[in-house]
């Protein structure tokens, strides 16, 4: 492993396994800004730096929060960012015993002769900036890369040069103080089956880990954010919960060594609920057989009730913040093998 002036394998290893600590996990609340705007515009939110603003101070004022989140994974924008009181979020979220992380992609381009695939950019400079960001208080970082199903892709050279990416940024992270997240998505767009969701996930999990390894990334000091296991949107065939927790925990059983100290899933656009009923199927099946934790580092799937009655009010803030803090409460029974339907009827 890389030696170098920076790096401390015991500091890294244990902001792993505390992100992944029993009963917590990850709030991604680091959409960019054309993203939180996409979905602000489909509530009329005003789609300002104002409204952002309210709506991140919303989330990381929630009372209790702490309670179920261990880390919450801001964007640029949201890193600099204030409480109207003139408080950085980043101290509101320590004093709530929250770590913060940052989202240093610059986001997925179209990858050149590869229709339909793509490549996440952002290595260019990501040295200064992953150090800028631990100055400021960060010590987790998070790269996404997106894969797609569909006809002829992914192909071989689109997986091999994401994964390439992933671990170049990981390398990278853990040089400057950082945790990396690792976070390859296999998108649910389609009408593919569970089954070729299983093979191209278990392909994307094989390369990533062969290029964390030639690049010399610890692996006890980063966490894996990988997609469920699911049929694609529009595939015909709709997959029992025991079907996706089986096949998903199969799929990271052949391809994330043992090493690895947790995997914190993405929601992907599932209904929330649904995804804590998988996610708590997995702990229910398989906690206590597994090497790695399993957890979440859900955005939509925490966020989107309170997002709906929030809608800009402030009016409303209290009553989005408890829908907030139950989604959250929803998804730490879901690590603990404890949710239940009947914690939705509040
Ligand atoms: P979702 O949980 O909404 O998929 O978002 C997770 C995320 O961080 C995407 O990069």
């Amino acid at each position: 492993m890389a030696d170098n002036a920076f790096m401390n394998p015991q500091i890294l290893t244990d902001t792993a396994n505390k992100l992944v600590a029993a009963g917590k996990g990850l709030l991604a609340m680091d959409e960019s800004t054309p993203t939180c705007n996409a979905r602000f515009a489909k509530l009329n939110i005003p789609q300002t730096v104002e409204s952002r603003r309210a709506y991140r101070e919303l989330i990381v004022t929630t009372p209790g929060l702490g309670e179920c989140i261990s880390g919450a994974i801001l964007c640029d924008e949201t890193i600099r960012q204030q409480k109207k009181d003139g408080t950085l979020f980043l101290k509101v979220l320590t004093d709530a015993c929250i770590i913060s992380g940052i989202k240093v992609d610059a986001g997925a381009k179209d990858l050149a002769a590869h229709p339909g695939e793509k490549i996440t950019e952002g290595l260019d400079g990501l040295r200064e900036r992953l150090q800028e960001y631990f100055q400021m208080g960060a010590r987790f970082a998070k790269w996404r890369a997106v894969i797609a199903i569909g006809e002829d892709i992914p192909s071989r050279s689109g997986l091999e040069a994401n994964a390439h990416a992933l671990a170049r940024y990981a390398a990278l992270c853990q040089e400057s103080g950082l945790v990396p997240i690792v976070e390859p998505e296999v998108l649910m767009d389609g009408d593919h089956t569970l089954e070729q969701c299983r093979k191209v996930t278990e392909e994307v999990l094989r390369n990533v880990f062969i290029q964390l390894n030639c690049q010399r990334v610890l692996l006890e000091g980063m966490i894996l954010k990988p997609n469920m296991v699911l049929p694609g949107l529009t595939c015909p065939t709709s997959a029992t919960p025991d079907e996706v927790a089986n096949t998903t925990v199969k799929s990271l059983w052949r391809t994330v060594p043992a090493a690895v100290p947790g995997i914190a899933f993405l929601s992907g656009g599932q209904p929330s609920e649904l995804a804590s009923a998988r996610l708590n199927l997995m702990n229910v099946r398989f906690k206590g057989h597994l090497p790695w934790a399993l957890s979440f580092s859900f955005a939509r799937a925490i966020q989107q009730p309170a997002l709906e009655i929030w809608r800009g009010w402030e009016i409303n803030v209290g009553a989005a913040q408890a829908a907030l803090l139950h989604r959250a409460r929803c998804n730490r029974a879901a690590r603990r093998g404890e949710y239940t339907a009947g914690m939705e009827k509040r």
